[in-house]
């Protein structure tokens, strides 16, 4: 409603971009995406060979140091991330303060945020050993910062990691395990966890990490920049999708699972409803990881026999989108989010957790992309310009005039 080369002769010279489409906000070795061919690399490595031969915290590792580690790197990497494990005591009053109903995503934000205050001495973002200790604190406290938040909200007690297991193995313990009750871990799900969190580690400058750079990039700490990004990816449009697609499958089966007419209300736009876990700013094709979580979602939902009837209402609406000119015009295809909720679900996580494990496996890219910013030379503190559309100059009114 307005006319954009007037206001660009009175602000200056200022491309617009909502939505930073075409802008790129820095240059970064970390991650390739070929979006038209559906390609996604970490520091090279494609992601079908890491998800099928590496764990996630050698992942972490290749992410935040820029190679794959020797055999005595990923030990003595393990290892300190082991020694770190533990909430200081104090931290875990903290999660007493929300109502029970929270929602985990916020209380895990406020929590990373909140980890800050506990090691005030080493927050300087310019000192290496610093970020260092930082780094192995968040990617050791978040994943007990995550399964004290889903203790709190069904109300049960928290329990303290147990070193011995592994990252994945300990979360999964610390989540569904009971106190003085032995808890089964279930190497297959310990896997298909894994995977997950690897197709999740980075995705070059999305949403969440654009905001965890840009807050980064004014100098605050590495967990005030993570805390933030945490909010950004709670979006629906985001790291929400997972849960959204989940709501999304629920509800087309109560009303019957007539998937056409679905289909039908999204082509026509009805109170802007989308199929979520479909299309991507990026991936004008097949999201890679889509592809890969479809083969982890057959494993997942057929282990015990029993078949989800969300799993057949997927997949028929992914056979009519991909047959539909609507879908096929736009290049809309499967995003990463479209199964991973249908093997969350199977794994016996309530959906308000969905995009708390997309946080935790996110969280090593977000690190990865603050050290990058931090250290290069050509970083500004992030400052978009804008073009004002408001009023011209006024005076000011008094109130018994107005
Ligand atoms: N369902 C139906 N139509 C869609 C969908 C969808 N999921 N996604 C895009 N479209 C349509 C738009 O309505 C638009 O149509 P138009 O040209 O007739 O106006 C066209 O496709 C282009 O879409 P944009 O919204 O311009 O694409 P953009 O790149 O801005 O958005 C996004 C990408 C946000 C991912 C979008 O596809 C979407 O909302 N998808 C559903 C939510 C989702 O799954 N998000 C997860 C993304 S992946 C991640 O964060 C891990």
């Amino acid at each position: 409603g307005y006319d954009i080369s007037a206001l660009l002769k009175e602000t200056g010279n200022v491309t617009v971009d909502s939505g930073f489409v075409n802008t790129a906000s820095c240059s970064s070795a970390i991650t390739f995406i070929d979006g038209d061919e559906g390609i996604l690399r970490y520091r090279g490595y494609p992601i079908e060979q890491l998800a099928e031969k590496s764990s996630f915290l050698e992942v972490s590792y290749l992410l935040i140091y820029g190679e794959l580690p020797s055999q005595t790197e990923l030990e003595g990497f393990t290892e300190r991330v082991r020694q770190h494990t533990m909430l200081h005591e104090d931290l875990k009053g903290f999660f007493s303060g929300f109502p029970r109903d929270a929602h985990p995503m916020p209380v895990l934000s406020s929590a990373v945020g909140a980890l800050g205050t506990f090691y005030q001495d080493s927050l300087d973002p310019f000192d290496k050993e610093h970020v260092e200790i930082s780094t192995i604190r968040l990617l050791a406290k978040l994943p007990t910062i995550a399964a004290y938040a889903y203790k709190k909200s069904i109300g049960q007690p928290f329990l303290y990691p147990d070193n011995e297991l592994s990252l994945t193995e300990n979360f999964l313990r610390m989540t569904f395990g009971v106190p003085a009750t032995d808890y089964e871990i279930d190497p297959d799900m310990v896997k298909a966890l894994d995977q997950l969190l690897i197709l999740h580690a980075d995705h070059e400058q999305n949403c969440s990490t654009s905001t965890v750079r840009l807050v980064g990039s004014a100098h605050a700490n590495l967990f005030n920049s993570v805390s933030a990004g945490i909010h950004a990816l709670s979006g629906p449009l985001h790291g929400g999708a997972n849960s959204a697609v989940l709501e999304m499958l629920d509800g087309i089966l109560k009303d019957g699972g007539d998937v056409d007419s679905f289909v039908k209300k999204v082509k026509n736009k009805e109170d802007g409803v989308k199929l979520m876990g479909f299309g991507h700013r990026v991936y004008k094709n097949y999201d890679p990881r889509a592809a890969i979580i479809k083969q982890t979602t057959d494993t997942i939902l057929h282990k015990d026999g029993v078949r989800d009837p969300l799993l057949d209402i997927a997949l028929q609406l992914e056979q009519r989108a991909l047959e539909d000119e609507y879908f096929i015009e736009r290049k809309l295809y499967p995003n990463v989010d479209f199964y991973t909720g249908l093997i969350y679900k199977a794994m016996g996580f309530p959906t308000k957790m969905f995009t708390v494990l997309f946080a935790l496996g996110r969280l090593p890219g977000w690190i990865a992309q603050w050290r990058e910013m931090i250290e290069d030379p050509a970083t500004k503190i992030g400052r978009p310009r804008q073009i004002y559309t408001g009023a011209n100059e006024r005076d000011y009114k008094a109130i018994t005039s107005r």
